[in-house]
């Protein structure tokens, strides 16, 4: 009698060890979160990639499709598979959303492409909902669309507060989540080419530094995104500034507050990864190439030791970049400066780390000038940049950690 008990026991935490496996490895396409990795297919997910602003611009017009093509093929041939760019805007002026919930039906359709080509190319993708750049000024745009129904509205930062602009937010974002994709017929929200949504490019509120404007807005707007969507990853998309929980780390911080507070915005239980931005060139204007490069290493450290310590979720550097044409400029500084975020992002992953990738700003393909902004890389114009590309997103890629990867080294693998 004891000994069938004991049977069943096992069998019983068999069932229950495998079933957390399961749990784990995910039994569908879509990225999930345990502990601070990504899992994809029972694998650790890690890549590297790039960010393209003008995806959806150049999707929009069918003449100019190829160039996206182009740009999936230049990049998964070295091995990069995750892309960030925006489900909002394209780089060229027209805008997604022409007004309160009327949509321009072609750049959809170019939407629609950019997901449909991704899937093609094995490619994910990190899709933003609004993006806070002084030159599109969308949030400008969403409060101009509220002051023109009668709301009394002074500063873009009205855009976190007033529940006119967060009803047209909550719009947009219901609208792209629930888009039936017209050329594979999959609604945004079923499809597992797309790795995570973001909340908004860089998210600041120099009205209130306390980060409390952007803290509620984000509990509100990622609580609604999970209500519409359980199957996809959630992130910010903060460029990482410390704030007042934390002003022991505002030495890390390049000098100023922008109105986010990094450590207590990540901790919104919604959000399932962590960013950062690193842009030394624009942060440290001042120094010369060995202090931008100290305070690259400050922040990267300083960062990825939150996201283990404090945070325990993963981290991603969604953006980096050296410009041409800032300061003195030769393609050694950017190389060096890849190599440098490569490195510690490498080494941190292989070390069982929070880690999951890199995205580099920008890549262009040949014969596009007119999206030239100095950040832009163009694989067959920057050998040994494109060479150090290569080299660590192969290198991250192959990365092979937990239960399945523990095995297949074990050389179980059938
Ligand atoms: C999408 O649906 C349309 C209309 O039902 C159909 O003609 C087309 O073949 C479908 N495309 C795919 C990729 O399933």
């Amino acid at each position: 009698m004891l000994g069938r008990l004991g049977f069943c026991v096992i069998v019983w935490l068999i069932l229950l060890v495998f079933q957390n496996a399961l749990l784990v490895a995910g039994d569908d396409d879509f990225v999930r979160v345990s502990g601070s990795h990504f899992v994809l297919h029972g694998r650790s997910f890690y890549s590297n990639g790039f960010n393209a602003y003008w995806l959806l611009d150049r999707a929009s017009d069918p003449t100019q499709r190829h160039l996206v093509t182009e740009a999936f093929k230049q990049a998964t041939e070295p091995g990069m598979s995750i892309v960030r760019t925006w489900a909002t805007c394209g780089g060229g002026g027209q805008p997604l959303q022409l007004s309160p919930g009327k949509y321009d039906e072609d750049m959809f359709r170019g939407l629609d492409f950019v997901i449909s080509e991704a899937k093609g190319f094995g490619v994910h993708l990190i899709l933003s909902f609004l993006v806070n750049d002084p030159s599109y000024a969308e949030r400008r745009v969403y409060v101009q669309w509220a002051k023109d129904r009668g709301e009394q509205l002074s500063s873009d930062d009205d855009f976190y507060r007033s529940e006119v602009v967060r009803g047209f937010y909550r719009d947009h974002v219901r609208t792209v989540i629930s888009r039936v994709n017209t050329i594979t017929n999959v609604t945004y929200r079923d499809d597992p080419t797309i790795f995570a949504w973001e909340l908004m490019n860089e998210p600041r509120c120099p009205t209130d530094l306390s980060g409390k404007t952007i803290q509620d807005w984000i509990s509100i707007m990622a609580k609604y995104v999970k209500s519409l969507d359980s199957n996809h990853l959630l992130e910010v998309g903060l460029e990482g500034f410390y704030g007042p929980s934390t002003p022991e780390k505002f030495k890390i911080n390049p000098g100023f507050l922008v109105g986010t507070d990094y450590i207590t915005n990540h901790q919104v239980e919604d959000i399932n990864f962590i960013t950062i931005h690193a842009y030394p060139d624009q942060w440290t204007p001042g120094a010369d190439e060995e202090g931008q490069m100290n305070f690259l290493q400050n922040w990267l450290r300083s960062h990825i030791d939150d996201a283990s310590w404090i945070l325990r979720k993963p981290i991603m550097v969604t953006e980096f970049g050296r410009s041409s044409k800032l300061g003195h400029y030769e393609t050694g500084q950017r190389d060096r400066m890849f190599n440098s975020v490569y490195n510690v992002v490498y080494g941190c992953a292989r070390g069982g780390g929070p880690c999951a990738g890199a995205l580099f700003w920008q890549l262009l393909v040949e014969g596009m000038d007119n999206y030239r902004d100095g950040y832009e890389v163009i694989m067959s114009e920057q050998p040994s940049t494109a060479n150090i590309i290569t080299l660590n997103s192969r290198q991250i890629s192959g990365l092979d950690h937990g239960l399945l990867g523990s095995v297949r080294r074990l050389g179980l693998k059938n």
